[in-house]
């Protein structure tokens, strides 16, 4: 394990990571009922302060903030709001959750500067006030992060160009949206991928480091196991293991693929052939499946029949296309014509991507990506126009 992220798994590990909840209300029956109904939870830990928030603001200043701050404001309406504004300037970030009597316009205004989360009036029950804090703590943790969009790709067969075609894609999509930085490619043939050596990266996820506990894997400590190609694309992916079991389980998978998905604009999956116990609950996180498969009778039948699964597991949601990747176009004799892969694969079908041998093994025996060999080359033109009709 890279000495930096062991170093920081172990500090992420020492962290206390149960959310907090404080309560600072004059009424010790208030109180008393919250603890009581608390005592059997397990989402969140309860601190409660008898007084008024202005006597005991100077607790929240420094030390350990809680995550929501709920507070009472019954005797105490100005001095309170005040004591939020100054708690706000000061750098507390918690959720705050205000319960009082009707407010005048003054006290409104200051809880709409200090953004307080929740208000509840003054009678509120010691349920609603529990929801409230739940309501908070859920919004927190989804707070400002939208989900990546996320293509799929499967292969119908060995050899066919997922790889290749993955790596393409992202391409596609970070020049799409002018930023390169936010697209990030993830290797899922943990035991044997090759999508670092196709772009000369070196592989640095460790799956060792948050085995057991893949929900430490947060921003930072993702952003450590992450190779960056010199567009800027990030690359996750593994050392390869060839004479070991595969070393991920579902739970490790989907983990670090919801970590990316809370970092990235898009991300792009190379799937390994062989199936996994996880695969499916990966594509059910997906927004697109392409299975790629090749211009062969055999791949075609093969891309159908795993297309069809994929459908009838899902129902059409997230939507699932094949492309026939390595087409080329056959003038004389017999052979596979495109019209008869359109007709194997129906409604299924997304598209052909020509055949260019050179370019495809020069881009993967240079580490480059064909677009910066060959800005308007066939394979990426084919599969840019596939990629912008879903
Ligand atoms: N469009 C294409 N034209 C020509 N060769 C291709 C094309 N796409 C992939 N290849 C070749 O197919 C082989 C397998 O590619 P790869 O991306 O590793 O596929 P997979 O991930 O399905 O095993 C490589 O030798 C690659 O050069
Ligand atoms: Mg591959």
């Amino acid at each position: 394990m890279n000495a930096g992220i062991r170093q920081y798994v172990q500090s992420a590990l020492g962290r206390d990571d149960a959310k907090t909840v404080s309560v600072v209300s004059p009424r010790r029956d208030l109180l008393a009922n919250l603890k009581a109904a608390l005592r059997e939870e397990k989402r969140f830990r309860i601190v409660t302060i008898q007084g008024n928030l202005s006597q005991v603001q100077s607790q929240f200043a420094t030390g350990a903030q809680p995550q929501v701050l709920v507070a009472d404001l019954r005797d105490d309406i100005a001095a309170s709001i005040s004591s939020i504004q100054t708690l706000r300037t000061s750098g507390f970030n918690g959720a705050i959750i205000l319960i009082s009597d009707t407010l005048d316009e003054a006290a409104l205004r200051g809880m709409l500067r200090s953004h307080v989360a929740d208000w509840l009036p003054a009678e509120a029950e010691t349920r609603e006030i529990i929801e409230a804090c739940e309501r908070a703590l859920n919004a927190r943790h989804t707070e400002g992060q939208s989900r990546a969009h996320c293509l799929a790709f499967v292969s119908a067969a060995g050899g066919v160009g997922t790889t290749s075609l993955a790596i393409q894609a992202a391409y596609v999509l970070a020049s799409r949206a002018r930023d390169f930085s936010r697209t990030c490619l993830v290797d899922l043939n943990l035991q044997s991928g090759c999508l670092a050596d196709y772009l000369d990266l070196e592989p640095r996820f460790d799956a060792d480091s948050i085995r057991g506990e893949p929900g430490r894997l947060d921003g930072r400590l993702l952003e450590m196991m992450l190779a960056r190609h010199a567009t800027g694309l990030a690359l996750l992916a593994a050392e390869r293991t060839p004479t070991e079991a595969p070393r991920a389980d579902g739970r490790l998978v989907t983990s670090v693929l919801s970590a990316v998905s809370d970092t990235f604009q898009y991300m792009v999956l190379d799937l390994p052939l062989a199936w996994q116990d996880w695969t499916f609950n990966v594509l059910a996180g997906s927004d697109r499946i392409y299975v790629v498969t090749e211009f062969t009778v055999p791949a075609v039948r093969r891309a159908r029949e795993l297309s069809d699964a994929i459908v009838a597991r899902f129902g059409g949601q997230p939507s699932t296309a094949v492309i026939v990747n390595k087409f080329r176009q056959r003038w004389f004799g017999g052979g596979l014509r495109r019209h008869d892969a359109s007709e194997v694969l129906g409604n299924r079908l997304a598209g052909f991507v020509s055949e260019d041998v050179e370019l495809v093994s020069e881009a993967i025996n240079r580490g480059e990506i064909v677009s910066t060999i060959d800005r308007s080359n066939h394979v990426s033109r084919d599969l840019a126009r596939i990629l912008l009709k879903a």
